[in-house]
């Protein structure tokens, strides 16, 4: 992929790469008004880049539904309450006073669940004078950049993927009670346990991505979470390594997609006293191969 792309539609594409790792930049479309060739350009930047940010957008939460459908079907978040109206879209809101940021730690979108997040829409409405920023990680070289001998360890290895303790830590109680500024809600999803290749195949690239996530990953199928930790815990550290990385600054009105099955991504907790406001829609995956 050239820093500039032209695409075969009227609309033209700048294409501006973040880091050398991962991540573009995409300027001059506009999301409501792509044509197939340009909705096809962007999803090729998607899975060329693995996180794309498209600025200056303006959307309807309809819109941002119609958008997100072009990749697939929309799913609703299993614990996590939609916004009125609109169950498949999630606030992710930190008011000025609140201490935490939802997603923060390195995870991708709902591994815990059988058919996780194919790609996540997350568009930026009330953005943080600085900080607040996300960081993306590509698994791809995650995998690559593994040696021969535990690549060839790890490609018949499954994991076991778990919401229970993201979703059940203490602090997470009142969340349940609707006292808190994001809801969540009840469900059998949060102690519920699925299997996942540790090595997935994107079926779109035929690449080989690392896809195990500090958030969700709780062990090796058949090995007790203790005997799991010292092997997870080096794949974690790595899986996150500043050479694997782009970080996305928002401003309001950016919009950013991420592709779940070949990139983890994490927010940051760095702008106490201010509003963060985004709402994300997901579009759902195939079962891990
Ligand atoms: C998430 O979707 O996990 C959070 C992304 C963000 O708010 O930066």
């Amino acid at each position: 992929m050239t820093a500039k792309a032209q695409i075969p539609s009227s609309q033209t594409m700048d294409v501006l790469p973040l880091t050398g790792a991962m991540g573009a930049e995409i300027r001059g479309i506009d999301l409501t008004r792509l044509d197939a060739p340009a909705f096809s350009a962007l999803e090729r930047a998607l899975y060329d880049f693995g996180a794309i940010v498209v600025r200056d957008q303006k959307l309807s939460h309809d819109e941002q539904k119609s958008f997100a459908a072009r990749f697939g079907e929309i799913e609703v978040h299993p614990i996590v309450e939609g916004i009125d109206g609109h169950p498949e879209i999630i606030k992710i809101h930190k008011s000025a006073g609140d201490a935490a940021t939802f997603g923060v730690g390195w995870h991708s979108d709902n591994s815990f669940t059988e058919r996780p997040s194919l790609c996540s829409i997350v568009y930026g409405v009330t953005i943080p004078p600085y900080g607040g920023d996300t960081l993306f990680a590509n698994q791809y070289l995650a995998y690559e950049q593994l040696s021969d001998g535990m690549r060839r360890m790890l490609d018949g290895l499954y994991a076991v993927h778990s919401a229970k303790y993201a979703y059940t830590a203490p602090t997470t109680d009142a969340k349940y009670e609707g006292k808190t500024t994001m809801s969540y809600r009840r469900s059998e999803t949060i102690g519920a346990e699925v299997l996942h290749p540790v090595v997935r195949t994107h079926p779109e690239t035929g690449r080989r991505a690392l896809y195990v996530n500090p958030m969700f990953t709780v062990r090796f199928a058949d090995m007790s979470e203790e005997e799991s930790r010292p092997l997870l815990d080096f794949l974690f550290r790595h899986a996150a390594r500043e050479d694997f990385q782009c970080r996305v600054r928002w401003y309001e009105g950016s919009v950013t997609l991420w592709d779940n099955r070949c990139v983890m991504h994490s927010a940051l907790n760095d702008c106490q006293g201010f509003e963060r406001i985004h709402y994300r829609v997901t579009v759902q995956g195939e079962r891990p191969v």
